[in-house]
């Protein structure tokens, strides 16, 4: 019966384990930037609220778009179960601290599935996972510009009222000022 299954896609079991796991760290991400999002908004930082409330639907998109591949490959599409999810953070630029972090840590999962991709020669997978590539590279650009707001405005006086302002308006540009 397995063997039925597994002749209905012809993605390796490897690479059906390690997208299901990518499902999960999304969603995990997208939980976590809820939670970000809750705790912005009781402790008065609306914009910032603002941009996480968007950025966890931003995740939720990705966790789909992975899903729906798997899915459409003939996979099994695990719905993932999320726990450990924090609901309480130590600050203002402790929030942003930790999803530079959690971006840092999907790049390297990213990167870790495209890899594996390329020694299975799944050609597919490997194309389908430049999106993610490419995606990754303002996700970590603009969470590391928001750490960055913390030390070039710093936080004394209105500090923080600027930097929650300021957060919302971070934006990659592809690299075009090299051009
Ligand atoms: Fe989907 Fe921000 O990584």
């Amino acid at each position: 019966m397995k063997d039925l299954v597994r002749m209905r896609t012809s993605l390796k079991e490897e690479i059906e384990r390690i997208l299901n796991e990518q499902i999960k760290m999304e969603a995990h991400s997208s939980a976590i930037y809820l939670a970000m999002a809750a705790w912005c908004d009781r402790n008065g930082f609306d914009y910032s609220a603002g941009y996480f409330y968007k950025q966890s639907e931003e995740e939720r998109k990705h966790m789909l778009k992975i899903f729906n591949y798997v899915s459409d490959m003939g996979g099994h599409a695990i719905s993932p179960e999320i726990t450990n999810v924090p609901q309480d953070f130590d600050g203002f630029r402790d929030i942003f601290e930790l999803a530079l972090q959690q971006e840092i840590a999907v790049t390297n999962s990213i990167n870790r599935i495209v890899g594996t991709a390329r020694q299975l020669n799944d050609f597919a997978t490997d194309q389908f996972m430049q999106w993610f590539v490419n995606e990754q590279i303002e996700e970590e650009y603009v969470a590391r510009r928001a750490v960055e707001l913390f030390d070039v405005i710093g936080e004394e006086g209105v500090g923080r009222y600027m930097i929650d302002k300021a957060i919302p308006k971070i934006s990659y540009d592809g690299g075009a000022e090299a051009e």
